[in-house]
């Protein structure tokens, strides 16, 4: 039988009665969801991606890492400036888990974080780095967020140039115990301290990397590359 409600959730409450309060529900998001993606920056592609369609394999411990980042925002972690490392292969979903973060941390908590791919941030402050207002304007947004997703941070060599503006950004988000969520391809600090194996730390200095390792818990991100998987197109078919 058809709901009278447009969301049989909440039943057009908006609201999801939990344990200890309540939450947002996600048609929320739905209804909101151009001018809300646009603020927090969050890319098309992954814009339905939460912790709900999310494929668990319990043999890479997904199940763990959903746990680890619920328990992060319900015992609001954040508000210490703790954050993750999110670090594996490309397509195991890295991405999709801070995503999947940032739009809970709206949905329970009511906070409007932001998502930059480094790369393109970086690009954007380059692009309008002659002392205008825009470029001095996306620093102060980047270093103020609330909460900061870097999204594949250290997947090239950085000029000097970028790497004294993530220094920048970095290190006021660390004195001012804002929470950053980095994913990345390359482990935070080399495994090997003898040998000169690609890390953060080899690429980005020791400061960077000492500070990092303190605020961000890293998380091991295991699996298999889902692009172009057949198990999320048959997914991606359910969900349209
Ligand atoms: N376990 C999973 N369940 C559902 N979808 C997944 C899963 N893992 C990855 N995906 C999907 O696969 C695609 C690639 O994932 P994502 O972009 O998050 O990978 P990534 O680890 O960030 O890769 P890269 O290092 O190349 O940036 C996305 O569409 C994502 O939603
Ligand atoms: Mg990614």
């Amino acid at each position: 039988m058809k709901s009278k409600y447009t969301c049989p959730i909440c039943q057009d409450t908006g609201w999801i009665q939990l344990k200890g309060g309540v939450k947002k529900c996600s048609c929320q998001f739905r209804n909101m969801s151009s001018s809300i993606y646009k603020r927090m920056n969050i890319p098309k592609r992954y814009q339905e991606k939460n912790f709900d369609n999310f494929i668990i394999n319990k043999k890479y411990k997904h199940h763990l890492i959903i746990k680890r980042l619920k328990d992060y925002i319900n015992l609001e972690e954040y508000k210490k400036g703790k954050g993750f490392f999110l670090v594996g292969k490309p397509g195991v979903g890295k991405t999709h888990l801070a995503v999947a973060l940032l739009k809970e941390l709206f949905l329970k908590k009511n906070i409007v974080g932001l998502f930059y791919d480094t790369r393109s941030l970086l690009f954007k402050l380059k692009a309008s780095f002659d002392g205008s207002e825009s470029s001095r304007e996306i620093l102060e947004e980047v270093v103020n967020t609330p909460v900061l997703i870097l999204d594949d941070l250290g997947s090239e060599r950085l000029s000097d140039w970028a790497r004294d503006i993530l220094h920048y950004i970095i290190i006021n988000r660390y004195n001012d115990l804002k929470p950053m969520i980095i994913t990345s391809n390359i482990e935070l600090k080399s495994k090997n301290e003898d040998e000169l194996e690609d890390s953060l730390e080899e690429r980005m200095g020791s400061a960077i990397a000492s500070r990092l390792s303190e605020v961000c818990e890293i998380l091991p991100v295991k699996g298999q590359d889902m692009r172009g998987s057949k198990l999320l197109e048959l997914q991606e078919t359910k969900g349209s």
